[in-house]
């Protein structure tokens, strides 16, 4: 009933946007790697080679790969986020003096297809489209990898659209993928909301007029701080997971109304 009640006062609500005789509910962007998929997961297999290094090694994997990331965009060198993924894997390998083969860092590869998800993730996208809401996965993944990891983890059936940066060329927080995912799901910035596990790309979906919530899956990580003209970034909401984030996020919207 309470989802209803909810359904019924968000199709009433001025945070809706106008779409030719449609009303259109707000749309929330969900990032993949970090929020939805659980990139540590890699530990398990890591820990049977490498017991001394697994935990050191997957963080510097995740912090690299997102670094080769942000490089390539910045030296406009596209290519596909398998690329950063796997030189971040031989990085470490380099850095951390792990000796392993071409087919261990080859099944390592292909365990990052298949990560799971976190736990609380299809009760949040389930109670996110029982109230009302458009939802789409938003990643640096290519369309194929992210609708195949989407698929394999049980995710994929709650999305209107699988949307990738690929098309535009860079990675995530470039200004332009924020644009591409508007313009993909047909809707404007201030109806629409990102929601991330990263810092960097909470703060990227911001600077382009996106609501926001920080999904804070590490409890010992600070927000990155990040200073504008006009303030310092903050998130819409700070959430410890999941669960209970539609809820918040209609909260939050009631609350800006007049
Ligand atoms: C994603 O785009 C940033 O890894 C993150 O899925």
């Amino acid at each position: 009933m309470a989802s209803v009640t909810f359904i019924l006062r968000l199709t009433c609500s001025a945070t809706e946007t106008k779409m030719g005789d449609q009303m259109m509910p707000p749309m929330l962007a969900f990032d993949i790697y970090g929020t939805l998929i659980d990139t540590r997961a890699v530990i398990t297999q890591l820990a049977q080679w490498l017991p001394n290094e697994a935990a050191q090694f997957v963080t510097l994997w995740r912090e690299k790969q997102l670094e080769y990331s942000f490089r390539r965009g910045l030296m406009r060198s596209p290519c596909d986020f398998t690329v950063p993924t796997r030189d971040a894997l031989d990085y470490c390998c380099d850095q951390l003096g792990c000796d392993l083969t071409e087919t261990q860092r080859a099944q390592l590869m292909a365990h990052y297809a298949r990560l799971p998800a976190f736990a609380d993730a299809a009760t949040g996208l389930a109670e996110a489209k029982a109230r009302g809401f458009r939802l789409c996965a938003f990643s640096n993944g290519s369309q194929k990898t992210v609708t195949h990891l989407l698929r394999q983890a049980g995710l994929l059936p709650y999305f209107e659209q699988v949307v990738s940066v690929e098309v535009v060329g860079s990675f995530k927080p470039h200004p332009q993928v924020y644009q591409h995912v508007l313009t993909t799901m047909q809707v404007q910035a201030q109806d629409s909301w990102l929601i991330s596990g990263n810092a960097f790309d909470v703060i990227g979906a911001d600077q382009q007029g996106f609501h926001t919530a920080w999904i804070q899956r590490n409890p010992q990580q600070a927000f990155d701080v990040w200073r504008t003209d006009t303030g310092p970034v903050q998130p819409s909401l700070v959430r410890p997971g999941l669960e209970a984030l539609a809820a918040h996020i209609g909260h939050y919207l009631d609350q800006q109304q007049p």
